[in-house]
């Protein structure tokens, strides 16, 4: 049975995705190339560092250390700002109602986010409350795909990898799921998370009974 639900953030609770690109392409510009839709789907669910790491990369610019942490800080900031002024009605559709009918059920629930940003999300978006346990960015060393903080959040939980099941959007994401020996539901397109068990747009796609029905044969 599925006792635990495991959530990323970025995309799946919150369209945050669009303000991560943003801040990233901003920075792109100013150092003198074009950042795309397509090559930030290889910077989801990865962390503020490997993200810039990557950035570099298709710009074909390689710099110090120090003036990584400043590219860093600078997108950070221009993202705090973004994130800063949401509100409540930024959660994505369904997220609130899954999230309350799976505490109804008695399902226990955890996010699992890459971002060192989440606990400030969740705050603004009213959502801290939903969760049983916070597993984010300042909590975890190993960053997705190593299913380091989805193996936390069961931990915190005190449930068997083998009965959670985490939400994703990222590729990475779902491989990180799949790596504890959870079940992943992708959120987004069936050809990016090809690896996920179901496949959903959103969150309003999901119910407790299809949960049920979709991961019945867990023990
Ligand atoms: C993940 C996002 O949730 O968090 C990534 O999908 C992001 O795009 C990562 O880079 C780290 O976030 P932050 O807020 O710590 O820079
Ligand atoms: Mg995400």
């Amino acid at each position: 049975t599925i006792q635990a639900c495991l959530f990323d953030l970025d995309g799946v609770i919150v369209d945050t995705a669009k303000y991560h690109y943003i801040a990233w392409k901003e920075l792109a510009n100013e150092l003198g190339f074009d950042f795309t839709e397509t090559d930030n789907e290889r910077l989801k669910g990865v962390s503020r560092m490997a993200s810039l790491d990557i950035l570099l990369e298709i710009g074909g610019l390689t710099f110090d250390d120090e003036k990584k942490q400043q590219l860093a800080t600078r997108k950070n900031d221009r993202y705090v700002e973004y994130i800063t002024r949401m509100q409540a009605d930024e959660v994505l559709p369904g997220a609130k109602d899954f999230l309350t009918e799976l505490r109804a059920a008695g399902i226990q629930t955890a996010l699992g986010s890459a971002s060192k940003n989440a606990p400030t999300i969740l705050e603004r978006v009213g959502l801290t409350p939903y969760f049983d346990a916070i597993i984010d960015g300042n909590s975890t060393s190993k960053a997705k795909p190593d299913p380091e903080v989805f193996l936390k959040g069961a931990e915190a939980l005190g449930v068997k990898p083998a009965n959670c099941v985490v939400f994703e959007d990222a590729e990475a994401g779902v491989e990180a799921a799949l790596a504890g020996g959870m079940k992943c539901v992708g959120i987004g397109s069936p050809l990016v998370l090809a690896k996920a068990n179901l496949v959903v747009d959103g969150l309003h796609q999901m119910n407790v009974a299809l949960l049920r029905k979709s991961f019945s044969q867990t023990t």
